[in-house]
């Protein structure tokens, strides 16, 4: 443990733990002078986009070197030094000096885990200096106008996270009808359970994907939908009144070379057919969202998709974005897109990702806070989400602990909120519902 004698941080300390695909990852402990304590858990993606934070991991034979022995080094090196003695409510002055100590954009140096790990546990330290919680020091102490996030909740994975068992990365729903954020786990549950009962219904194995939604062997992408909506009727909710449906494509992990390879159906489509192929399900379906259609340089095909449905569902950027305010200016510009995923670890610090969220809401989009495939029990995200006002929150499927402690500690905070809790709800997608 690195000690200091300054007024504010006194201490902080940096150890591995594990997450829930068993890999090494980062827990940052800072104490106060006060004798204050506040501590975070670096999250992992598994479907990454070219310009994000990147992992500092030890690579070698250990752990399929996923180790993280270098990056706690950092900590200890080279972040200690320097923030033992600085204000712990300053963020700014503290994520900055994260950023500088780095030098490098995407932080190879110290590691974007060790990054995100230390700006989120000073948050957390700032907050207890105050005896708040996190959400409620975010918003400087004030509990009135508080709204409680839209769950986006995978009911089926593929992709990355279901070793590429189905093209598409998650099938999820949106359960804005409901009156809170407690009804609306409710709902979720219900279809979760009837998806599965479906799937048993019919014969059909299935594994569990890394964030915890079934992983069927569904023979077409489109049967996979018809399943996704299946469920949602089945469980008596309507997906055009009650509760949405989203996909997120994560069309970066199936395009090679020049042409996108669907392992359904053994087809290479070129951009202008999966461009045809995407519009077709759009037409054919009640889809409310869509994250990362295609690959994450393509900006003039996201344009002329944003064109012609971003009137009526969101488009989600979240390889494309990458948490970057820069990019989110540029997706902006080309009109690329209507939403951001804002996913703490992609920008490196808690600074950045709201600078990111800033950027998209001056441009009237809409914006989400994610988690990562790669979880643990840190509930930070749920924090920022009611704390920074951002009204929709996707953290996996409704399974799993490193996903359910999410979802709980929302429940918690709007317990907590009494009747001055709101549902962000309809009121997010109330500009799309004529679709
Ligand atoms: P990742 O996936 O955490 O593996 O990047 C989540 C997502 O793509 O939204
Ligand atoms: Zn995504």
């Amino acid at each position: 443990m690195v000690e200091g004698y300054g007024v504010s941080i006194k201490t902080i300390d940096a150890f591995r733990v594990w997450d829930s695909r068993g890999r090494p990852t980062i827990e940052v402990r800072v104490e106060t002078t006060s004798g204050a304590v506040g501590s975070a858990i670096a999250p992992a993606g598994a479907s990454t986009g070219s310009g994000e934070a990147v992992d500092l991991r030890d690579g070698g034979e250990r752990f399929g070197g996923y180790d993280v022995l270098n990056a706690i080094a950092a900590i200890y090196e080279i972040l200690a030094p320097r923030l033992i003695g600085v204000d712990e409510q300053d963020q700014h002055a503290i994520d900055a000096a994260i950023e500088g100590l780095d030098g490098a954009a995407n932080f190879a140096t110290i590691g974007g885990n060790a990054a995100v790990a230390t700006s989120m546990a000073t948050a957390h330290v700032a907050a207890a200096v105050h005896e708040l919680p996190l959400w409620l020091y975010l918003r400087g102490g004030k509990d009135d106008n508080v709204t409680l996030p839209v769950p986006e909740v995978q009911i089926f994975g593929g992709g990355a996270h279901a070793d590429g068992q189905m093209d598409l990365q998650d099938f999820m729903v949106v359960p804005f009808g409901a009156k809170n954020f407690a009804e609306a786990l409710e709902w979720v549950a219900e279809i979760y359970r009837a998806a599965g009962a479906q799937l048993k219904k019919n014969n059909k194995s299935y594994g569990v994907a890394d964030e915890g939604g079934y992983w069927p062997s569904f023979s077409s992408n489109d049967q996979a939908i018809e399943a996704l909506l299946q469920a949602i009727e089945v469980a008596g909710f309507d997906p055009r009144k009650s509760v949405g449906i989203s996909l997120d494509i994560a069309a970066n992990q199936f395009f090679r070379g020049d042409c996108y390879r669907l392992s359904k159906g053994e087809k290479n489509l070129s951009p202008d057919a999966w461009f045809d192929c995407l519009t077709g399900w759009l037409q054919q379906y009640p889809i409310l969202m869509i994250e990362d259609p295609f690959e994450e340089h393509d900006l003039e095909r996201h344009a002329r998709l944003q064109s012609a449905f971003g009137h009526q569902m969101q488009i989600v950027g979240d390889d494309l974005l990458v948490t970057n305010s820069a990019n989110v200016a540029q997706a902006v510009e080309a009109k690329a897109c209507n939403t951001l995923l804002c996913k703490p670890n992609q920008a490196g610090t808690l600074t950045r990702a709201r600078l990111a969220a800033e950027r998209a809401y001056s441009a009237d989009w809409d914006v989400i806070l994610s988690a990562r495939s790669g979880e643990t029990e840190d509930v930070t995200i749920c924090h920022l989400a009611v704390g920074w006002g951002i009204k929709q929150f996707k953290v996996g499927s409704f399974a799993r602990s490193e996903r359910m402690a999410k979802w709980n500690e929302v429940l918690r905070i709007e317990r907590s909120l009494g009747s001055k809790a709101r549902y962000a709800g309809r009121d997010v997608f109330a500009k799309f519902l004529s679709f």
